[in-house]
């Protein structure tokens, strides 16, 4: 049985689970003379040895230790309760099946306590153990036992948890960890060895089988085999299978159990599956038989944001589910969890540690699960597209029809050949830069000289845009993110009806650029920064902004009060302040005719 403890040192924890291998003789023998030295014992030392390591080793966030009794083997996993360790504690409950939560009688159930149960459940934890620790300090009587109790019970039936067992503990001693206590004899439960042995934590799953595929083997041209850990279920040798998100079918073959051949398979086995007739199948892929899953790229999800930068409704991020990753965006979040209460609370951002639930898009249809029904389909990280850091966990809870019902439209006239009417290749130009860099003033003069040159063009503009269709949007963060979002869709279209679009928008953030290129298609996109240096632009104050920033008159002013990330791969960069005007459109058109020239891969 996996588990994991939640409680901060200050709450005994390490003392606890020291205890509990101590008393079992469950510890190493150097460990046992180690932690008996001076006649004193001190269990914490147990697991410390384990904190020490972690200390040392910054990637081992959780640590593990393994230990068995008569009746049950445990893997237990000990994760840091510091509010900072969130993501630590989330991957802790992410793989286990109870959880023992700490508190100290004295100080009763804090916030702490409530966010890492409402977490534990969130990762689909159902059995709870709460060990209210250091009763020794309350003389083993019972009065702020019971109210902890109560509260804590009245908590988790709010949570829907199952199953629920709240033990007056005192680590220290020795009381009801391993062996029932004689000192508080109001209580007649069970101990915390014994509780943990007999828990039943049978894990809930769908029916059929089902396989994501990790791994297309390929060894010689004869054999091709699909490798995955089966999610659940059983199959074997001439089953019928359908392959999502395809729906194509075909018949099992030859089925492998790691390297032995195999009649059939089942659940959590590592095995490879071959097909009877050529299906085009790939990483990311599920094979089911007789499995309801579900095929779509808009859902509702619960997520925990752990990254220090807060979530952005419509930026993009990579979502990695199962053996599939796609570009996402959280494209509104309904609320926000008050992690005491379940409150809800209108939320426009997510910032670290906080939860909430959100409606979610990704880029293409991909194969998934409500969180209930699999841990493996229903769950996934979101990862930030610059610094490749994992942002946020998330549970699925349902898929949403929205998109069930459209279907895109492929016209009679192509976008192949709206561009070959106008005898061009059409690309998005996106410049990036300071207000003032002189962005709309070389687009501009850009596409004067285009438009000489015969070639079909659109100017889409900051300060123009922002009357219209953008009317709606101010300059703050989340703003600047739709903003940016729209105006490369507009950008896409324009693409797509053969112009050659020239965009110039401040465009500040590292992250929407990228989410811009994604939108436009990495073969069409262009990045121009203009790079003239702050000073420069200050000086030139063409409309006075600067000014009035520096004044206070404006908040959110790039470069003022705001940032202004510098693209660190952009394709051309230009300094106004260095080049001229003419340097400048020469630069470009060279260019853009070299990209067009051998426009057959990616641009990047
Ligand atoms: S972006 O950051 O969202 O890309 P955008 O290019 O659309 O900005 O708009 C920038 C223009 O809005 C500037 O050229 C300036 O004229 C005007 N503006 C008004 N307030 C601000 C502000 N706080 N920061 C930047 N530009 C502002």
């Amino acid at each position: 049985m996996k588990f994991l403890t939640c409680g901060s040192v200050d709450d005994g924890k390490s003392t606890l689970i020291g205890r509990m291998l101590y008393d079992a003789r469950l510890a190493f023998s150097d460990q046992l003379r180690e932690i008996e030295k001076d006649g004193k014992a001190d269990y914490s030392l147990l697991l410390d040895g384990l904190l020490a390591e972690r200390e040392q080793g910054i990637t081992i966030d959780v640590a593990y230790r393994y230990f068995t009794t008569e009746k049950r083997s445990f893997v237990v996993a000990d994760s840091p309760g510091h509010e900072q360790y969130t993501r630590n504690m989330a991957v802790g409950a992410s793989f286990a099946e109870l959880a023992v939560l700490l508190c100290d009688v004295r100080n009763g159930l804090k916030e702490q306590t409530y966010r890492h149960m409402r977490i534990c459940r969130m990762m689909g934890i159902d059995c709870f153990i709460l060990a209210v620790n250091k009763m020794d300090l309350a003389n083993y009587r019972d009065t702020e036992f019971l109210s902890i109790e109560a509260e804590f019970k009245k908590f988790a039936e709010n949570l829907e948890a199952g199953n629920i067992t709240v033990i007056p503990v005192s680590a220290k001693e020795g009381e009801n960890v391993t062996f029932r206590s004689e000192r508080m004899p109001w209580y007649n439960g069970k101990t915390l060895l014994q509780t943990l042995e007999e828990a039943d934590v049978t894990p809930r799953t769908g029916k059929g089988f089902v396989l994501p595929v990790q791994l297309v083997c390929r060894p010689n041209t004869d054999f091709r085999g699909f490798q995955g850990t089966v999610e659940r279920g059983y199959a074997k040798i001439g089953d019928e299978v359908t392959v999502l998100p395809s729906g194509e079918r075909a018949k099992i073959n030859e089925l492998f159990v790691g390297d032995e051949e195999s009649r059939s398979v089942s659940a959590e086995q590592a095995v490879t599956v071959c097909l009877d007739r050529d299906v085009d199948i790939s990483r990311g892929d599920v094979i089911l038989r007789e499995a309801e899953l579900a095929v779509g790229n808009i859902f509702a999800a619960s997520i925990l944001w752990t990254d220090s930068a807060p979530l952005i409704p419509n930026r993009e991020y990579f979502i990695k589910l199962g053996t599939q990753i796609a570009a996402a965006t959280v494209t509104h979040i309904k609320h926000r969890l008050d992690v005491k209460t379940g409150d809800h609370i209108a939320a426009k951002t997510l910032e670290r540690n906080e939860i909430g639930n959100c409606e979610m898009l990704a880029n293409r249809r991909i194969v998934f699960d409500t969180f209930e029904k699999s841990k493996v389909l229903g769950g996934f990280i979101l990862i930030d597209r610059v610094t490749n850091m994992t942002s946020a966990c998330g549970m699925i809870r349902h898929p949403m029809r929205r998109a069930d019902n459209l279907f895109y439209r492929e016209a009679d006239v192509t976008n192949e050949m709206r561009a070959a009417q106008k005898s061009q290749i059409p690309v998005t130009l996106w410049f990036t830069g300071l207000s003032g860099s002189g962005k709309s003033y070389v687009a501009n003069a850009l596409e004067r000289r285009l438009y000489a040159l015969g070639r079909h063009s659109v100017l889409l503009d900051g300060d123009n845009l922002r009357r219209g269709l953008n009317g709606d949007l101010g300059f703050t963060e989340i703003d600047r993110v739709e903003n940016i979002r729209r105006v490369a869709e507009v950008a896409k279209l324009m693409n797509d009806a053969g112009l050659i679009c020239l965009v110039a928008f401040i465009s500040p953030y590292d992250r929407d650029r990228e989410h811009a290129r994604s939108i436009i298609g990495g073969n069409k996109f262009i990045l121009v920064h203009i790079s003239t240096p702050i000073d420069i632009c200050e000086q030139r104050d063409v409309k006075g902004l600067y000014e009035k920033a520096r004044s206070g008159k404006i908040t959110n002013f790039t470069g003022v009060n705001a940032p202004y990330e510098i693209p660190p791969f952009p394709n051309v960069t230009i300094d106004t302040s260095v080049q001229n005007i003419e340097e400048s459109v020469e630069i470009l058109l060279q260019t853009i005719n070299d990209i067009t020239k051998n426009k057959k891969g990616e641009l990047l």
